[in-house]
């Protein structure tokens, strides 16, 4: 079926809603934003927000006017701008200072120090102000971010790698490498945006992964560098294993469960690892408290990179927000070979959450399947 035709206003937030993606892996924990000034449908000025505690998109685009002015013109927003002090001061203050008329926005900011209140000053001060433009695009870029104000975790994007025939390790199992160079360079980019690199201890035994964004050099250093992190509930780490040997370059933290010694802990410590203790054991209590320690810590995005466990023990606690499931082109059988996801499961189909999807792409051989729930 044909798309209807997008609006005059609808063209240009999506040109600002494009620009503020620019922002994603180097802005958090603050949400991407991005800003297009127009007059008479004209493109004058953009800007987007680059990088935590810098300039807010709407001065970027006002910048970039250099001498001309923005005096009639209409300020296309993705986020309502901000009326407050934090890092920066007010954007609404600058908006209103710079004499544009109109201002266009995808969605409200629901930062309960926002929250409406840069509309009401932006109307008080007589500038026009429509809502909700695309704001379905822009909820769904800032969706961690929402995620993160909304319900104080971080956004949980669980990745495995699997055969065609759905299974992440053979039945002895070796799971490297079930995908080719491509799909784990596109995990090396994913990873090098996140806050947190998330894993259980099934994995670090069989596998001694290091965890840490390795890319080209054309592309350049990680815009952000990942924690690792391993929720244990039993057993830890010991000091051979490559996550605690490199430790003091590269942050390990430990979320340890009630039934983990303090001792065992102080070790970890010792080892450079940052050790947090969370006092619920049952599975989903335990993946809910951890998350809820990371969000205060200021984590945006964690990437979940586990075996079907602590995969599972997501699933079944409701905790994942997205997946990128890597397939590999090939066949690996056997009834006990394990599939991605462990944990309890469904009893029945019509139970079973239905998520939505969101992109796929192929790197050679290989497919990606990027699912929402
Ligand atoms: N293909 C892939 O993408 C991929 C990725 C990673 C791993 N793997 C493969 O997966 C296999 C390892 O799988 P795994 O399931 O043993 O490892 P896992 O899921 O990485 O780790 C499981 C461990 O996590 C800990 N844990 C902490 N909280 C938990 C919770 N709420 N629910 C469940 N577990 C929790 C438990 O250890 P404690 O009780 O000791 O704390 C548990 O034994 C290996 O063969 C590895 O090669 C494949």
């Amino acid at each position: 079926m044909k798309q209807p035709a997008e609006s005059p206003d609808e063209l240009l937030m999506r040109q600002a809603i494009e620009l503020a993606a620019k922002g994603q892996g180097r802005v958090e924990p603050n949400p991407m934003v991005g800003c297009v000034l127009a007059r008479n449908g004209e493109v004058i000025g953009e800007g987007f927000h680059q990088r935590y505690g810098g300039p807010h998109a709407e001065i970027q685009a006002l910048r970039s006017l250099g001498a001309g002015s923005a005096s009639g013109a209409t300020a296309y927003v993705s986020l309502e701008p901000c009326c407050h002090h934090g890092k920066t001061p007010p954007c609404t203050d600058s908006l209103i200072a710079s004499g544009v008329q109109r201002v266009v926005l995808a969605m409200k900011d629901p930062f309960p120090q926002v929250a409406g209140g840069g509309i009401e000053q932006l109307r008080r001060a007589g500038i026009e102000v429509v809502c909700d433009v695309l704001s379905d695009r822009a909820i769904e870029l800032n969706a961690p971010y929402l995620k993160r104000v909304n319900s104080g975790k971080p956004w949980v994007i669980a990745k495995w790698a699997m055969s065609m025939d759905g299974k992440i390790a053979t039945h002895t199992g070796q799971s490297q490498w079930i995908t080719n160079e491509q799909s784990r360079q596109d995990v090396h980019l994913t990873r090098s945006r996140m806050d947190g690199i998330l894993t259980g201890m099934g994995t670090v035994r069989s596998d001694d992964p290091m965890l840490t964004a390795r890319l080209p050099e054309e592309i350049g250093p990680p815009p952000r560098l990942a924690q690792r992190i391993i929720l244990s509930r039993n057993t830890l780490p010991d000091a051979s294993t490559k996550l605690m040997a490199s430790a003091r370059s590269v942050p390990v933290q430990i979320i340890a469960g009630p039934d983990i010694r303090e001792e065992d802990l102080i070790n970890c410590e010792q080892l450079g690892a940052m050790c947090t203790r969370v006092n619920e054991g049952e599975s989903s209590d335990l993946i809910a408290a951890a998350l809820l320690e990371l969000g205060k810590q200021g984590m945006t995005n964690v990437l979940l990179e586990a075996g079907g466990n602590l995969l599972g023990g997501f699933s079944d606690a409701g905790e994942i927000d997205e997946y990128h499931v890597y397939i590999g082109p090939i066949r690996l059988g056997n009834q006990h070979a394990p599939g991605p996801l462990g944990g309890s499961g469904i009893d029945r189909i019509s139970q079973a959450p239905r998520l939505k999807l969101h992109h796929t792409e192929c790197f050679g051989e290989d497919v990606k399947i990027v699912y929402r729930q």
